[in-house]
């Protein structure tokens, strides 16, 4: 497509940076207007912590008490209304729009509290994090390999704006500092990349007790397998278009340990020690940055 100058590509919203090319302030400034509903189902996490899988392994455990018809007229509905992939993707209209879908509405976001209308307390919340290391390099590849974001000349050169939240969607401590101000809330469970990648089948049934989706075993292996990483990359041309071969890299814990230095290593961690140290969220990240 058309090339669209670095300087064009994001803009700042409330001090916080996003892509031109899915969002706009008058998007967010419309987003105020959005009313949740109880029985939503919110997704909610920091770019490149695993947002898509939790999306589709989510997609498929509140799918699986539906028949291939029932499906089928969900996935027709939500084509009539034109939805996006992000609650903060697309025209100011999507809010109204998105009135009209039927329940129970699966709603992801990277967003923070202060960017979303107090409703969205009235749904469950699910908050994925990741350790912050792997997010970093994840984000670092997806702004590298995607023509719509700017990209960086190495990853040194990357590193301080990963720091200081000059990246799309801001910073990843604040993300999780605002998140965690609700940790105590019974409508908001997080889970953890980690533990996902872990026990896929343990954390679904997690996700599913939370939400009230009732399954077999069978399923939790079914979904387990549907959503593994090598099924999905090999679907994703199919599923996320263009995105597929940018989304779906490595899918691993520990991929940090090919680019952090040592000083870089030191930095995350006394970054996320003042930042974060001593708090729930903090216990919920399986983060390898003491070795
Ligand atoms: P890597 O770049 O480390 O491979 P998001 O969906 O929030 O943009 O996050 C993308 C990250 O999730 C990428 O991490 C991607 O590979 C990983 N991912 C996507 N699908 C996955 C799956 N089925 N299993 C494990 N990781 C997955």
């Amino acid at each position: 497509g058309e090339k669209i100058a670095p300087e064009d590509m994001l803009f700042s919203y409330r001090d916080i940076l996003f892509p031109a090319s899915v969002s706009s302030p008058e998007t967010l400034e419309a987003l105020k207007s959005f009313e949740a509903r109880s029985d939503d189902v919110i997704l909610v996490g920091y770019p490149k912590s695993g947002t898509n899988w939790l999306e589709q392994m989510v997609q498929e455990l509140a799918d699986a008490k539906y028949t291939e018809e029932e499906r089928k007229e969900r996935i027709n509905a939500e084509k009539k209304v034109e939805t996006f992939q992000r609650l903060e993707f697309g025209d100011p209209g999507i809010y109204e729009r998105m009135k009209k879908l039927p329940s129970r509405r699966i709603i992801v976001t990277h967003l923070t509290p202060q960017l979303l209308p107090p409703s969205i307390f009235q749904s469950k919340i699910l908050v994925l994090v990741r350790n912050p290391k792997d997010t970093a390099v994840s984000y670092y590849h997806f702004y590298n390999n995607l023509t719509l974001l700017p990209s960086f000349a190495s990853w040194d050169e990357y590193f301080p704006d990963f720091m200081n939240g000059k990246l799309a969607w801001g910073s990843y401590f604040d993300h999780l500092v605002e998140w965690n101000k609700y940790i105590d809330n019974e409508r908001i469970m997080t889970i953890s990349y980690e533990e996902l990648k872990e026990d896929q089948v343990q954390g679904m049934k997690k996700i599913a007790a939370f939400f009230g989706f009732s399954l077999c075993e069978e399923d939790f292996l079914r979904i387990a397998k549907k959503t593994s990483f090598k099924a999905m990359k090999e679907k994703s041309s199919e599923t996320h278009g263009k995105f597929g071969d940018v989304l779906f890299r490595k899918g691993v814990v520990g991929s940090w340990k090919d680019l952090f230095s040592e000083a870089q290593n030191e930095e995350m961690y006394r970054k996320f020690e003042d930042t974060l140290g001593g708090t729930k969220m903090a216990a919920k990240i399986k983060y390898d940055v003491y070795c």
